[in-house]
């Protein structure tokens, strides 16, 4: 787990701290400092500080700029030329992915990548994700009681990513371990173990990787390994590291994303009785209802870049070589975006939130995610006639990849016809 802030002591003297903070608001009105109790509880209360007093804003405590209007946080992302992917990393663990270059490499490699992730295939994923989704369900139905991230928030992501890649499930638990270890690498702030972390976790599930591609070559299955060689076979190239940066990063972007797409977007509902209620009533808005919980409390928050070349923005001069951070929470709840940006409406009709990103880094795994939440409300609604928070939850530390460490809910079976 990340403690981020234990990370920002090992780096940071919490004196130095203060006086970084005091200097950015001394300079700008307003100071951001994303491991304080405040923005771990509430940050989109910070985000609308920053959005009205100093939308484009220098954070000094890691030497960025941060973006927190939404029509800047879209153009930042939609101008690959001038925002680069590549060394955007606040820290070196010796990782590079699709999400780490630009064109043309980023071109070649997603156009291989994205032949795994075709609308049919993921039409095709339906099926396995709703038996998935009931099994994990049917085992906590008996309870009165249950943690929601333990029982579905967490295996079910990891369950249909293992499947995908052709991982055996009594490998899971070690799976799981380096998933979370190596999503760190996001975070802007880490302690020099954590970054040791990233690398080792980084190291083992090559090694672990490299037997199922080589199962893979001996005998192809209908996974993505198999359909990455396959690609490779009709003379496409892709290296031994692309491929095994790929897998990792299946493994990576699409487990705890998803995991908090399932229980940030429970926990708003069970927060706005009235919206989870809608919901029940009129089961047509499950679309957009996975939208605005997507919107509303977003499982990536931060999305950063280093800048190509100089150029203003918001009255400020940004210059070459810089780092750029959009605040995709920030302009997620933008009222020059969307109306009444804070309150929960799962009928809303703008649907152009951030949190998959945009531009052509934009979210592979969005439509299984989709799909994912989905199906898990739906499971949730279905067997249970009601559903109460049963106690407060904690959010996990991290400043990028935000939700909740579990969720415990009270339930009450449906009634079924004897
Ligand atoms: C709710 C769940 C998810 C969220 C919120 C999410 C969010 C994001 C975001 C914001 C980006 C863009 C990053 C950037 O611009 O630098 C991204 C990229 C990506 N995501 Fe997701 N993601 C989710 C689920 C998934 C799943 C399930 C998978 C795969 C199984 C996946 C695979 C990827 C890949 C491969 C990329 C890189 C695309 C590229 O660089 O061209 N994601 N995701």
């Amino acid at each position: 787990m990340m403690d981020a802030l234990g990370a920002v002591a090992s780096l940071v003297k919490p004196a130095a701290m203060q006086v970084l903070l005091a200097y950015e608001r001394l300079e700008s009105g307003v100071a951001y400092n994303p491991v304080s109790e405040e923005a771990a509880r509430d940050p989109y209360a910070v985000y609308r500080r920053i959005r009205d007093r100093d939308p484009v804003h220098r954070m000094r405590l890691v030497d960025a700029w941060v973006l927190a209007r939404y029509e800047d946080a879209d153009a930042m992302l939609r101008d690959h030329a001038r925002f680069s992917n590549e060394d955007r990393r606040f820290h070196d663990t010796g990782l590079t992915t699709l999400l780490d270059i630009d064109p043309p490499d980023h071109t070649r490699l997603r156009s291989l990548v994205s032949r795994a992730f075709t609308p049919r295939s993921v039409r095709n994923w339906h099926g396995r994700v709703q038996v998935i989704a009931d099994r994990l369900l049917d085992a906590a139905a008996d309870q009165d009681r249950f943690d929601l991230i333990a029982a579905l928030g967490y295996p079910l992501p990891v369950t249909v990513i293992a499947e995908m890649l052709g991982v055996p499930a009594e490998d899971m638990d070690r799976f799981e371990g380096w998933s979370n270890d190596i999503a760190l690498i996001v975070e802007p702030i880490l302690s020099p173990a954590q970054v040791e972390g990233v690398r080792r976790a980084t190291e083992e599930l090559f090694a672990y990787f490299e037997t199922i591609v080589e199962a893979r070559r001996r005998e192809p299955r209908d996974d993505i390994v198999s359909a990455l060689l396959a690609a490779e076979e009709e003379g496409d190239t892709l290296s031994r590291v692309e491929l095994l940066s790929t897998m990792l990063l299946i493994l990576v972007a699409g487990n705890e994303t998803t995991r908090n797409l399932i229980g940030n977007g429970m926990l708003a509902l069970l927060r706005h009785s009235d919206q989870l209620q809608r919901l029940r009533d009129e089961p047509g808005l499950l679309e957009p209802a996975v939208d605005e919980l997507l919107r509303y409390d977003s499982p990536v928050q931060l999305d950063g870049r280093v800048l190509r070349e100089d150029l203003e923005m918001g009255g400020k001069r940004l210059r070459a070589g810089e780092k750029v951070i959009a605040l995709l929470g920030a302009a997620n709840r933008d009222p020059a975006a969307f109306q009444h940006p804070d309150a929960l409406d799962i009928g809303r009709k703008e649907k152009s939130h951030l949190s998959f990103g945009r531009g052509i880094h934009y979210c592979l795994g969005a439509s299984l995610a989709v799909l994912e939440a989905r199906i898990a409300f739906q499971g949730l609604l279905d067997r249970f006639a009601s559903i109460r928070l049963a106690a407060e939850p904690r959010y996990r530390d991290g400043i990028v990849l935000r939700g909740v460490e579990n969720l415990w809910i009270e339930v009450e079976p449906r009634v079924r016809p004897a």
